[in-house]
């Protein structure tokens, strides 16, 4: 579904954001990229939007080299791609619902369709009381979960999530982890940029690392072998079980 295919960045100041990055991305995964401040989490992310064009390199989305796009259809490229922003980029002057309704407006939607929509999000991400208010009023996990909101409008089939837990302490940042497992639960492919090695321990996804620009780990998902596993043991619950009957049946 995401396909970076020897990617390099090289910024006008000379410094490379990226070198060599190959990274592929199934439909339906979950992937955590970690690494530390500096690492290209999100020159990654920014490339993948086509926020900026690679020095070299192919960038692919749904096998389309999005490198030759044409500006024409940058917008349908968007629109398949819901971004969480680092900073977040919400309206301090609008209300929770005004910021999640934007881009169903931008994107030409009818305002009893956009406004069920909006509803419906907010539900899903617990916001519906807190509607009303401005992002002023809200807490950290809650601005995050704007943010998520919004990046959800228009039902993307990617969520890009830049640090989302960044600024949280440990139980707000779990609960805004969970959220996005949910999403990607139903369907949406996602990447999670993190720095924080304490979110992603013990929750099996495949981690990404970067490192200076260049991926030093990809550690596959280990749902497939918990699965495995999981078989093994009720072999072995079966095994024991039938065991026990014949015993049974000898005395
Ligand atoms: N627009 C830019 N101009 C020059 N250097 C940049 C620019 N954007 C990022 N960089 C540099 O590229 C590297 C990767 O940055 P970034 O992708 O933001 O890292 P991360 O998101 O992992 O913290 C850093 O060294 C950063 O300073
Ligand atoms: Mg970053």
């Amino acid at each position: 579904m995401i396909k970076l295919e020897n990617v390099s960045k090289k910024f006008g100041t000379g410094t490379f954001g990226l070198s060599e990055v190959s990274l592929d991305v199934d439909r339906g995964e979950f992937v955590f990229l970690v690494g530390p401040t500096g690492a290209g989490k999100t020159t990654i992310f920014r490339l993948i939007i086509r926020e900026m064009l690679p020095s070299q390199g192919e960038v692919l989305v749904n096998d389309i080299d999005i490198v030759k796009l044409p500006k024409n259809k940058l917008a349908q490229l968007r629109k398949k791609i819901g971004v969480v922003f680092q900073d977040l980029k919400l309206l301090f002057d609008s209300t929770v619902f005004e910021n999640i309704l934007l881009p169903l407006d931008v994107a030409g939607i009818k305002r009893t369709e956009a406004t069920a929509r909006v509803n419906e999000i907010l539900t899903q991400v617990g916001l519906l009381e807190h509607k009303e208010k401005f992002p002023l009023q809200l807490s950290g996990g809650e601005l995050q979960r704007v943010a998520i909101a919004r990046a959800l409008a228009l039902a993307p089939e990617i969520i890009l999530a830049d640090e989302p837990t960044g600024n949280l302490d440990t139980d707000t940042a779990w609960e805004i982890v969970k959220l996005l497992e949910e999403i990607n639960k139903k369907g949406t492919t996602v990447i999670m940029a993190t720095h924080n090695d304490e979110i992603v321990k013990n929750l099996g996804k495949r981690v990404v690392r970067i490192e200076k620009g260049k991926i030093v780990k990809d550690e596959k998902a280990k749902n497939h072998q918990s699965h495995e596993n999981q078989e093994k043991k009720e072999e072995e619950k079966k095994e024991h079980e039938e065991r026990k009957e014949q015993e049974e049946k000898k005395e």
